[in-house]
């Protein structure tokens, strides 16, 4: 798969572990930052081109990290087309691709170690859509409200 990959300054080094992950995995990635790690700068700058870039359809998938996973979380979501879920376990990251159709997953560096973030990203690449009814129904429930004003 191609995977749109991005993180700030708190995310910088769980990113390179994720990045050598998603090689030893054999998908195809692009790094959007942090290139290097400034504790200056700002997660929406590398959560928002990783969004677009997904949302687009120019990637299958993304992953954002931060320190806690959230702002990436928050800012993801505020992109059309984007369903960003925040895992820091397994079973909710497989139940977020399997039963939301996510899209994007967002970790926090600070809350987790090394060896669980890849476990959760092994884990939500490998899972699909169910595709089931119920599932169907709710996230076109959650897409529609994309079109309506609040
Ligand atoms: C940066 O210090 C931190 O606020 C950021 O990485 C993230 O945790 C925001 O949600």
């Amino acid at each position: 798969m191609r995977i749109a990959v991005g993180a700030d300054h708190a995310g910088y080094e769980l990113k390179a572990e994720i990045l050598s992950l998603l090689e030893e995995l054999g998908h195809s990635y692009r790094d959007f930052g942090a290139h290097k790690k400034d504790p200056g700068d700002d997660y929406p700058d590398f959560g928002a081109p990783v969004a677009r870039a997904v949302a687009k359809g120019e990637f299958d998938l993304g992953i954002l990290i931060c320190g806690t996973g959230v702002g990436m979380c928050i800012l993801a979501n505020k992109v059309r087309g984007i369903r960003a879920a925040l895992c820091h376990d397994t079973f909710s990251a497989r139940s977020s691709r399997e039963d939301d159709d996510a899209n994007i997953l967002c970790l926090g560096a600070r809350v987790m170690g090394v060896e669980l973030a890849k476990e959760i990203v092994k884990t939500w690449l490998s899972a699909t859509f169910s595709g089931a009814d119920r599932y169907q129904r709710r996230v076109k429930k959650v897409m529609g409200l994309e079109e309506r004003p609040a």
